[in-house]
């Protein structure tokens, strides 16, 4: 019995699609616990290259159960069209499952997102706008519609009275371009399409499934630093990313939680705005960026790119109770001389790897370690004795001072670029 739990260590595109899909035939279920189609997980499987933003990325594995559990915010259209494009893959969904308590995202919440993005004029969030912050605000607002509301005979009227309440809101926002007759009715189609998809009590189907002996994995979507407690607010999502987010978002005690395994890149990217004190502007960060294709998986906009950055990931690592390492994008570093880290900040003159109380108005400079880069090309490489001593020296340096295990090094898209270690293959 055992629900072990994969999120993201930095600002989201770790790479969690690619390892939750490479691990998923290890376990029973995956489920995804918070977030929505603001996610983008990327999985490449041969030539194929598929992109989730609301299904767990276990679906494309027999016999492993695939759940979107109370804590995440469905939108019907981006979740029907999902579906859509995997089954015409010839993908089987049957292994698909839904909480009677996730929250809808309806057509008037990506509106009020647009709205109150245009609202905040040079201090945007930098929202996928894909309805998210309205979402949670109903959630915790207590006004909500939910995926059990559906089946119920009060459902239109209570969706219409949302929608009006929504519009009510909207006068307080500048006016942006929203066709809400065309969106509505999408949605309405995306409702009955999406009807077929078991509708699970969650807490007990979890809850269940491991009293019966069988594995779990929970699928984080965004970054710890992303987090709406705590995060780099205000530019931030809106739904606990971190561990302790499992527990609400499927309906689990702490004490099933096993293993917690964090995935950082071997840099750091973020995309949407925000501070992120290793970023580069110039032409390392131009040459992250082409050499990482990092170009966001929702919304296909430039991803900023940075250095790793160790106070960020000591702080991440310590929220979510990280036992077990993983750092992605190794390859990527594969043509650069030198590779750096960052080891330390200095705040107003002091030295410190702890991150300050905001870390917007902070002036942050930061202290680098600078190491030999390989110069090798990875492929093919397959334990991590094989690896260029200097990659081996970058990831041991990584290792010492984040105080974790490093058990996963993922160096390409491709399911068979990992390299396991400290784990049985
Ligand atoms: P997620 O949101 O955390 O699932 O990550 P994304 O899918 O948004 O972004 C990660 C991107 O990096 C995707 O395009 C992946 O296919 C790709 N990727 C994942 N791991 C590696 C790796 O080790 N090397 C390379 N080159 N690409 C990777
Ligand atoms: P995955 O799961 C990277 C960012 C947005 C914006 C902020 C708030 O693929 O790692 P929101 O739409 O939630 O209101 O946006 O959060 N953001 C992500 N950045 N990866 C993601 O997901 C993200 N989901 C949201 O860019 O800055
Ligand atoms: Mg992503």
């Amino acid at each position: 019995m055992a629900l072990d739990v994969l999120l993201g260590l930095q600002w989201g595109d770790e790479g969690k699609g690619k390892i939750v899909d490479y691990l998923a035939p290890d376990y029973n279920m995956i489920a995804r616990f918070q977030g929505g189609p603001n996610a983008g997980h990327t999985i490449v499987i041969g030539e194929d290259k598929f992109v989730l933003h609301t299904i767990p990325s276990g679906i494309f594995r027999e016999n492993v159960d695939n759940l979107i559990g109370n804590g995440v915010v469905v939108d019907p259209i981006t979740l029907a069209k999902e579906i859509k494009g995997l089954k015409d893959a010839g993908l089987n969904m049957a292994n698909l499952k839904i909480s009677s308590k996730a929250h809808l995202i309806l057509p008037t919440h990506r509106w009020l997102d647009a709205a109150s993005e245009a609202s905040k004029g040079k201090q945007k969030i930098g929202s996928t706008l894909k309805g998210i912050g309205p979402t949670y605000m109903d959630k915790t607002g207590r006004n909500g519609l939910r995926i059990g509301d559906i089946s119920t005979p009060q459902f239109k009227e209570k969706y219409t009275a949302l929608a009006a309440k929504h519009k009510q809101l909207l006068s307080i926002y500048p006016a942006v371009e929203f066709n809400h007759a065309e969106e509505e009715e999408k949605w309405f189609e995306a409702i009955e399409a999406i009807k077929w998809i078991p509708v699970v009590d969650s807490m007990y189907y979890v809850n269940d499934a491991l009293k019966a002996g069988k594995n779990i994995l929970a699928e984080g979507a965004q970054g710890s630093m992303l987090d709406i407690d705590f995060g780099t607010y205000p530019y931030v999502t809106s739904s606990n990313t971190v561990s302790s987010g499992v527990c609400n978002g499927l309906g689990v005690a702490p004490q099933q939680i096993g293993k917690v395994i964090g995935i950082t890149k071997a840099y750091c990217t973020r995309v949407g705005s925000g501070p992120f004190p290793t970023e580069l502007n110039g032409e390392v960060g131009e040459k992250l960026r082409t050499l990482g294709s990092e170009f966001g998986a929702t919304t296909g906009r430039p991803r900023r790119c940075g250095w790793i950055d160790i106070p960020q990931l000591k702080y991440t690592i310590m929220i979510n109770g990280v036992t077990s390492l993983c750092v992605t994008k190794l390859d990527i570093l594969n043509e650069f001389d030198e590779v750096r880290l960052a080891k330390e900040y200095t705040i107003d003159g002091e030295k410190t790897d702890k991150l300050p109380f905001d870390m917007n108005s902070s002036k942050i400079y930061v202290d680098f370690e600078t190491m030999h880069g390989w110069k090798t090309d990875l492929e093919g490489l397959e334990n991590f004795e094989d690896l260029p001593s200097a990659a081996q020296e970058f990831l041991m340096e990584l290792e010492r001072l984040l105080e974790v295990p490093i058990d996963f090094i993922s160096k390409g898209p491709q399911r068979r670029n990992l390299i396991l270690r400290n784990v049985m293959a």
